[in-house]
Formats: C-alpha cells, sequence, structure tokens
C-alpha cells in the first residue's frame, strides 16, 4: 500500500521565531499565516525495511524526522517502518517554507498510512514535531498559531480574500546557509533584541488579526512588515550575526517602497532565507511582476493565492 498525499506552504505574515522551553517546538510568538496555493510539497509513504527519507532525490538525515514517526507509531502501536519519498513544486529549504509544506503532507501521509484517523487538531500538533510552521500547513487558507500552543487553527478559509496575491520573488535559489531551526535558537540565546521582540509581536499579532479579518491590506502590509523586519533585528543581532539577505533581497525591498510611493499596494516580508515575499491584490499582479522583474531581472516570480487545502489518497495496489 502506498499513500500519496500533498500540501501547501504556510507563509507568516506576523512571524513564529523562537521557542519556549520544555516541549517540542512550542512558539515563544503567536503567528498568523496565509496557506499559498499553486506551491505544493508531494509526499508518498510505502512500507520499507527501515526508515528512511528522501526530498528531491537526496537521502535526509533520519533525525529531523524521528519525533514524528514515532508518536504516530505510539498512538497506533504499529512498529512498521516506512519510506517516504517527497517533491516540491518550488525551492527546497530556501526560505520558501518548504518545510512547512513537507511536514504537513508528512503528517497526513502518515496519519492514512497508520490509520490513525487524526483530528485536524491532531494533525496539527504531530506536523508541529517536524517543523513549527507544519502546524499551520495542514490547513488551507488563513491560520493563527498561538504562544505556548500545540496546534494551529484556521481563522478563515481562501474565500475570505479571495483577492489577495503573495508574490515569492526567489532572488537566490540554493540552501540556505542556517536553518530556522538553528536560526532562531542562536537569536534567543544570544541576541540582545530577543526580548523587545517577543513583547511587541504579541502587539503585532493583534494588529495582524484584526486586519486580516478587515481585509484592510495597509494595516495587514504594515504589521507585517514591522513582524519580519523586528524578527530580522534578532538574526543580525545574534553572536555570531545571522544575515540571510542577498543584495537582491534589498533591491526587492526598495523597488517595494517606490512602489508604494508611487500609489502600488505591495507589502513585502521575508522568512530565513534571502526570497522576498510581496503582499498585494489580484489587480496588481501584472504592474508589481513588471517592476520587480526591472530591477532583478534573474529572479524567479511564483504567484500564490490563498488556499492549499492538503489531499490525501491510497493507492491499495
Ligand atoms: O517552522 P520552522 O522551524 O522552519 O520556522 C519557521 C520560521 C519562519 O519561517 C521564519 C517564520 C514562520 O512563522 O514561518
Amino acid at each position: 500500500m502506498t499513500v500519496v498525499a500533498s500540501a501547501s506552504p504556510s507563509l507568516a505574515l506576523i512571524k513564529y521565531w523562537g521557542k519556549l522551553p520544555g516541549g517540542v517546538n512550542l512558539p515563544a510568538t503567536s503567528s498568523l499565516a496565509v496557506t499559498l496555493d499553486g506551491l505544493r510539497t508531494t509526499t508518498s509513504v510505502t512500507e520499507n525495511d527501515e526508515d528512511r527519507v528522501v526530498v528531491g532525490g537526496r537521502v535526509q538525515a533520519i533525525g529531523a524526522y524521528d519525533p514524528l514517526l514515532a508518536a504516530v507509531r505510539r498512538r497506533c502501536g504499529s512498529s512498521r517502518r516506512v519510506l517516504v519519498e517527497s517533491s516540491n513544486t518550488f525551492p527546497t529549504a530556501a526560505g520558501v517554507a518548504s518545510s512547512s509544506s513537507g511536514f504537513a503532507a508528512l503528517a497526513l501521509a502518515l496519519d492514512r498510512f497508520y490509520e490513525t484517523h487524526m483530528s485536524d487538531t491532531a494533525l496539527s500538533s504531530l506536523a508541529r514535531l517536524g517543523s513549527g510552521s507544519a502546524s499551520r500547513a495542514v490547513f488551507g487558507g488563513f491560520t493563527t498559531w498561538e504562544r505556548g500552543s500545540e496546534y494551529a487553527r484556521r481563522v478563515h478559509d481562501a474565500a475570505h480574500w479571495d483577492a489577495l496575491r503573495v508574490i515569492v520573488v526567489v532572488v537566490r535559489p540554493g540552501t540556505k546557509r542556517i536553518s530556522s531551526r538553528a536560526g532562531m535558537n542562536a537569536a534567543s540565546e544570544t541576541s540582545p533584541v530577543y526580548r523587545a521582540w517577543i513583547d511587541e509581536s504579541a502587539r503585532l499579532f493583534a494588529r495582524g488579526v484584526d486586519a486580516l479579518g478587515r481585509r484592510d491590506l495597509e494595516a495587514l502590509g504594515t504589521a507585517m512588515r514591522e513582524s519580519y523586519l523586528l524578527m530580522f533585528s534578532t538574526m543580525f543581532t545574534t553572536r555570531p550575526p545571522i544575515i540571510y539577505w542577498e543584495p537582491g533581497s534589498l533591491a526587492v525591498i526598495r523597488e517595494a517602497e517606490r512602489m508604494r510611493a508611487d500609489a502600488l499596494p505591495v507589502w513585502e516580508t521575508m522568512d530565513a532565507g534571502p526570497q522576498v515575499k510581496l503582499l498585494t491584490l489580484e489587480q496588481h499582479v501584472p504592474a508589481v511582476t513588471e517592476r520587480v522583474l526591472a530591477v532583478v531581472p534573474d529572479a524567479d516570480l511564483l504567484v500564490a493565492r490563498p488556499g492549499g487545502e492538503p489531499d490525501a489518497g491510497v493507492d491499495r495496489a
């Protein structure tokens, strides 16, 4: 029996960055996110002699998958081992949130494979064991994951804001230098502004949730921008500093400023990598795309809308 599941990445509008002590991946900040339709991770699970995980044709160190595999087997009392094969329609481990869709698809596939019949909440909690942001990616649409919570929840479905668009600007493909996990741990241990980030992010979360509820792009974009810039402030002030930005990242940030000055509504955010994600509305996508390509002609642009419901199927052959 082979189970195939797929999920889309969760892009944080208000960021999760830092863990609480105790537990696995318990967030120190509340995050608000949109699941990106059109970008997809597909994962298959088959019975095997030993646990083996292959992502994009590359065998992975099994350690990152152990907590998730152990948790699902504990739940059903099975000791069956599995071969996991996964591929993305977008760059892997480059700051496009591939770990969120990867672990969400895996949680779903394991639930079907081991027939554990988990609730959405249990699936979110399982996916979290692989990567925090994956707790959000088990839902399509708009999600929150609150400080200290073991699971995320959906706050609006995609229809809440159908015209919203995210343009992912891939300024430099290739694997990131330092994982989010290592980056956030180092920031929490050594950055002198980490405390300020935690305090301020609670206010940014409340502003983000309110703006999203009202579909107020300017208010959401402004809170989103403050969130990622404060998150990066903790990275820049980590000892030694973590700098994910590339010249192309800054070129897009500057162009977004100029677009806003020209009354084009577009706000940017970034994650643990050099790629820039632009939030705008459907009718502005052509103009924004043209202006972005004028400053980073070699970049790849992926346009996503809210959505990305996960999906799973069983091939009994
Ligand atoms: O889920 P992780 O451990 O890959 O961390 C995600 C961290 C950010 O992408 C920077 C922010 C977020 O909330 O997704």
